[in-house]
Formats: C-alpha cells, structure tokens, sequence
C-alpha cells in the first residue's frame, strides 16, 4: 500500500486527512508547528521542520514514504520549494493540493501586487483603518504607515504586533455575514489579504464587494512547475485510493 507524506495546514489537508483516514490509508499527517492547538488529525501526526531539503530527505527515505501531497498554503512557498527539489533528489512523486486564486467579478476594487513591500506602498497616505488579514507574519513594515490595523489572528500575541492595532482572535473558516459585521462595526476602510483561494477565507471580499471597499491583494509567490490537483477526491484518485469524501 502507498504510505504518503501530507505536508498540512489548510482546510484542504485537513478534508484529504479524514479521507484517507477513512480509506483506511497509510499516511502520515505533518504540521510546521505555528499554531499553538493545531486542529487534530484522524491520521498519524509530526509537528516542525524537517530541517531544509535534506532534512525532508533523510526523513522519506526513513518513513519510506512513496507519495507526497503538499496541501500547504500557496503561500507556505519555501515548503513547497523544499519539496519539490527533495521529491525529485529522493525519486518520489509528488502532488500539489491547491485551491485556485480568487479572481475579481463585478464590483470588485481590487489592486493586485506582487509581495508584502507592495501591499505596504499600495495603501494611502492619509490614516486608514485597515483590515489587515495577512496572519501574523510580514507584519512589521506595515508599522511605519500611518494606520490603524485589524488584525486577526489565531493565537494571542505576547506583545501587540502594531502600534495602532485592535487584535481579534478566531480561526477560519469565516462567513460573509459576519465579515460584513466585523468591517462594519470596526470602520474599515482598506483590506489587505493574500490570494489563498477557498471559500472559507472569501468571506471578507464579499464583504468588501457589498461595501464597495478596496482590497489590496498580493499575488501567489511563483514556484517551479509541479503538478497540482485542486480538488480532494482526484488527490485521492492519484494516491489509488478509492475517494469516500461522505465523511
Ligand atoms: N503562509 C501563510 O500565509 C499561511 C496561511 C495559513 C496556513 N499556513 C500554514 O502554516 C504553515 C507554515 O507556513 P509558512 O508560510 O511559515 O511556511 P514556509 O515559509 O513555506 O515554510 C518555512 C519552513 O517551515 C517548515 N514547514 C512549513 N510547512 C510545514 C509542514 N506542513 N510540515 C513541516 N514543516 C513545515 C519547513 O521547515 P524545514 O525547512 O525545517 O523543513 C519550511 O521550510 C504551513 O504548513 C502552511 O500550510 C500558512
């Protein structure tokens, strides 16, 4: 039977997990420990780093690993990046598992950048109150604009990770009502997010639509080509597995 390596962090990987689990599959589920409470896995579970793309070597060659799913975030790139070149070092095939990027319908306010220094450049220069979904990473340089920040996130920080900043706690998946709610009663007037894709996290621009709020969205980070399966049930089809996905 193939035994897989599912590199998680996405509601996807977490869908594939019970999946696999109730095909009775040999997978081992693996987190890089930035949360505090990971959301449990019905599969055998390994938490961190694996030590750069040699580290991720030695360890399919000593779990005998024969497939590998990089269900990560699109934006989770340097583990993609590691994967893909240990993967290939190690002879072992792998498979991206990758909600699309969200593209703008009508009534959309858009801007698309490149990165985070671009976000940052892309807000006004009159205080604005941003809603700034990026998670906690990358968020330093958004300090020297003159805005107040939404920030949400899902652990509590130890120190506020902003000068002018009002931090929530709650982890996805989100509902537009709710969003709707939230920009509302906290006055926003820009968001900031990363094009993840996925319907739980699209909750705050179809808020923005109905507000007619500006998003300021930053791209996917470019990787080398790899093939990639955006749903659940055909991962499971590669893997062999017969894909049961009433679970
Ligand atoms: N970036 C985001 O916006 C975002 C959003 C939601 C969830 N996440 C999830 O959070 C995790 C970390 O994201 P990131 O952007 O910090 O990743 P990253 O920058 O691509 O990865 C940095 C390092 O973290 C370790 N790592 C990442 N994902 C791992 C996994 N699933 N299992 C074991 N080690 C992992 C690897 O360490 P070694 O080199 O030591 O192996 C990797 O080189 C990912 O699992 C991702 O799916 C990320």
């Amino acid at each position: 039977m193939t035994r897989s390596l599912i590199l998680g962090g996405t509601t996807e990987a977490s869908t594939l997990a019970r999946a696999l689990a109730s095909a009775g599959a040999d997978a081992v589920f693996s987190y890089a420990g930035r949360t505090e409470a990971p959301v449990a896995q019905p599969l055998p579970t390994r938490i961190g780093g694996f030590g750069g793309v040699d580290g991720l070597i030695s360890y399919l060659r000593a779990e005998k690993i024969d497939a590998v799913v990089d269900a990560t975030h699109p934006f989770a790139a340097q583990m993609s990046r590691n994967a893909i070149e240990a993967c290939a070092r190690a002879g072992v095939p792998l498979i991206g598992l990758q909600r699309p990027a969200w593209r703008a319908g009508e009534g959309d306010l858009w801007t698309h950048v490149d990165d985070i220094d671009s976000a940052i450049a892309a807000l006004p220069d009159q205080p604005a109150r941003v809603f700034l979904a990026i998670g906690k990473q990358n968020l330093a340089g958004f300090a020297a604009r003159p805005h107040h920040y939404l920030l949400r996130l899902v652990d509590a920080p130890s120190a506020p990770p902003l000068p002018d900043c009002t931090v929530l706690l709650a982890r996805g998946p989100f509902d537009a009502a709710q969003d709707l709610a939230l920009l509302q009663a906290h006055r926003i007037s820009h968001i900031v997010a990363k094009n993840a894709g996925g319907a739980g996290a699209e909750a705050k621009l179809i808020a923005a639509r109905s507000l007619s709020l500006p998003v300021i969205l930053i791209d996917r980070p470019k990787l080398p080509a790899r093939r990639v399966l955006a749903e659940v049930a055909e991962v499971m089809a590669w893997l062999d597995h017969p894909a049961d996905l009433g679970v």
